[in-house]
């Protein structure tokens, strides 16, 4: 049977046909329109099955993820889209999942309450355990580039991230980026440092609950048609007005101002968000800033952390000057919290001398000193002005490490 509900944790939306070998929904019954994903609307009262289809494939491991096809090789796939089903489409993200008449309840199958293996997240991380037995697994269903898993550690959903390429950077510089966002007072999920087999990953806390969930940016840019004329900063801030959330400036700006600080090379618009309560559909504001490894010259030669050029800029302007533009105020900003940031990074990559040799650390933290300086020097200068379309980013690609996913 190829028949599901399409449910928000016990909410059944939309009943849903989905024939094996097309990995498409097709929607045979709307049950509750307001509880469709972000940014798929109806067309003369029918779900637009494209903008559906759309948030769907966006659920899975993208084919860019790093060491996939080794993965899948395990299982013995050509792709990840079938072992969706076989984990219900559950997230530790959101509370979308795919119920068949069968089905037990939310309450008994989602990856929140109830445990998981790590089957599929080992073979994910190259370990090459996959056992064949389970394949449940909230894994299935998280995206972005670097190989990563969900694990269970002292009873927390954690997310267990690697980096890329000879520095293997992106671990620490999450700590780095956490640390400054807890020194300047913003919002933002902590992150640590551990090592398995000599190689560093990053852990966080799943910030989702069974009370809230994650709607990237990317679903709140698709609930409105820009024109030519709006700059990318306004069309998102209007979608959020139009859903009713107002207060969107204060938690940009202090996004802008951190990417700005760290040179974050990868805010695209799955890289942060708002959350949502699944049940009631209330806003409850914005999520806590969330990957932000790929920063500080992350894969860049230490002689060009040095010259500073060439910092890829996203999700709104080019260029981070730009992009710091857009702040609509400084006042909440104390730099003077940052004193002493210097030795907090060197400590953060104490013991990674194999990958990120000391020359290296020392321009990234000379490299943080003088963005420090251009920004407290940029917020005594700074004249308000308008916003427009100039210098907008085009196309909002995640950085590939080895390959691009577009969003
Ligand atoms: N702490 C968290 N709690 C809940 N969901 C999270 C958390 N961290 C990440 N996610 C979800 O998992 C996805 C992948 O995580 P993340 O963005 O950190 O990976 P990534 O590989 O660095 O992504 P990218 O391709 O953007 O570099 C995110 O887009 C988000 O949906
Ligand atoms: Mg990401």
């Amino acid at each position: 049977m190829d028949i599901y509900m399409l449910m928000h944790k016990e909410t059944p939306v939309a009943e849903v046909r989905l024939p094996f070998e097309k990995n498409k929904l097709e929607v045979t019954a709307l049950h509750q329109a307001s509880h469709l994903p972000v940014g798929v609307s109806l067309r003369r009262g029918k779900v637009d099955t494209a903008a559906l289809n759309d948030w769907w494939i966006d659920r899975f491991i993208p084919d860019t993820r790093s060491g996939l096809n080794e993965a899948l090789s395990d299982f013995d796939l050509p792709d990840p889209y079938i072992l969706l089903i076989l984990n219900h489409g559950l997230s530790l993200s959101d509370h979308y999942w795919l119920a068949q008449k069968s089905t037990l309840s939310w309450e008994q199958l989602n990856f929140f309450t109830n445990p998981f293996p790590t089957s599929i997240g080992d073979a994910l991380m190259g370990k090459r355990r996959f056992d064949g037995v389970s394949f449940r697994s909230p894994d299935l269903t998280c995206n972005g580039n670097l190989k990563k898993c969900w694990a269970i550690l002292d009873g927390k959903r954690c997310l267990v991230k690697a980096g890329s390429g000879p520095f293997q950077q992106q671990p620490f510089n999450e700590v780095i980026a956490s640390k400054m966002a807890e020194r300047l007072g913003i919002p933002h999920i902590p992150y640590t440092v551990i090592w398995d087999e000599g190689l560093p990953y990053s852990v966080c806390e799943d910030f989702v609950t069974p009370d809230t969930e994650l709607i990237p940016a990317w679903r709140m840019m698709q609930t409105q048609k820009k024109d030519n004329q709006t700059s990318v900063y306004q069309h998102y801030r209007s979608c959020c007005k139009k859903l009713g959330i107002s207060n969107m400036a204060h938690a940009l700006d202090q996004m802008l101002v951190l990417d700005y600080l760290i040179a974050n090379e990868d805010r695209h618009f799955n890289n942060f968000g708002l959350l949502r309560n699944p049940d009631t559909l209330e806003w409850l504001g914005p999520a806590p800033i969330y990957d932000s490894g790929s920063c500080l010259g992350y894969d860049k030669l230490t002689a060009q952390i040095r010259s500073g050029r060439n910092i890829t800029c996203k999700p709104f302007k080019k260029t981070h000057q730009d992009q710091l533009r857009l702040v609509t105020s400084f006042d909440w900003l104390d730099l003077s919290k940052l004193g002493g940031i210097e030795q907090d990074i060197r400590e953060v990559f104490a013991g990674a001398e194999e990958f990120i040799d000391k020359e290296r650390v020392e321009a990234i933290v000379t490299s943080v000193n003088q963005r420090i300086q251009m920004l407290e020097t940029f917020t005594l200068t700074q004249q308000p002005q308008a916003d427009s379309t100039e210098n907008d980013v085009e196309r909002n690609v995640a950085a590939e490490y080895g390959m691009g996913q577009q969003l």
